[in-house]
């Protein structure tokens, strides 16, 4: 058996107005999502991030919103047609052991979706053969799930991926990290 994954029917525990107040997803996202991009929520859930990187990401970009769980993915079509992004956003519904996707990407967010994977490893591996040379990964996890040493196991395999770290943002009741695929990388 693998990691404990969040029931779909969680989704409405975590994404309501006290999450919105918490992690607020245009204030923490804006930093890194750009006008034109391609960008990647793995682990979307109801798509409190997605729909705000469909926003950033304007009329000429695109964002996948990808996940395990069907019914997460239905809540996101039906919440970006109200907002008005349907548009802009593929929903992709991930095998359990990797991502599946084969796109180029110049953002990634797995934001509380890592610890859940069975395979971290393979996960980082996907995220840096699908991003850009000089594409960034923001990856946040929960501080009561994931302890210090959990986190910094993970921020060693994604050392061995090819990933730099770039910096550790201030994430509310969280542990984050911006990694980056180095530009000279061109694979
Ligand atoms: C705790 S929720 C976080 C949702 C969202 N990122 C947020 O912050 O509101 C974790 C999500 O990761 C998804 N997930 C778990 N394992 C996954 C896998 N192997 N591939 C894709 N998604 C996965 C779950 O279905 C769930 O929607």
């Amino acid at each position: 058996m693998g990691p404990h994954v969040c029931p779909w029917w969680g989704g409405y525990f975590i994404d309501n107005s006290l999450r919105r107040w918490l992690h607020n997803p245009e204030r923490i996202l804006t930093p890194y999502v750009a006008a034109g991009m391609t960008s990647l929520d793995f682990g979307c859930g109801m798509g409190l991030f997605a729909i705000a990187m469909a926003r950033l990401v304007g009329a000429h970009g695109r964002v996948i919103a990808a996940d395990l769980q069907p019914q997460m993915l239905d809540v996101v079509r039906r919440r970006a047609q109200r907002a008005g992004v349907a548009g802009r956003i593929h929903t992709h519904r991930c095998p359990r052991d990797s991502i599946g996707l084969d796109e180029r990407l110049d953002f990634a967010l797995a934001f509380y979706s890592a610890h859940e994977v069975p395979d971290v490893r393979r996960l980082f591996a996907d995220l840096y053969r699908g991003l850009n040379p000089g594409g960034r990964f923001l990856i946040v996890e929960p501080r009561g799930h994931v302890t210090a040493k959990s986190f910094a196991n993970m921020m060693e395999l994604a050392g061995q991926a090819g990933f730099r770290e770039q910096e550790r943002p201030p994430v509310r009741l969280s542990r984050a990290a911006v990694l980056v695929k180095p530009a000279a990388d061109a694979a």
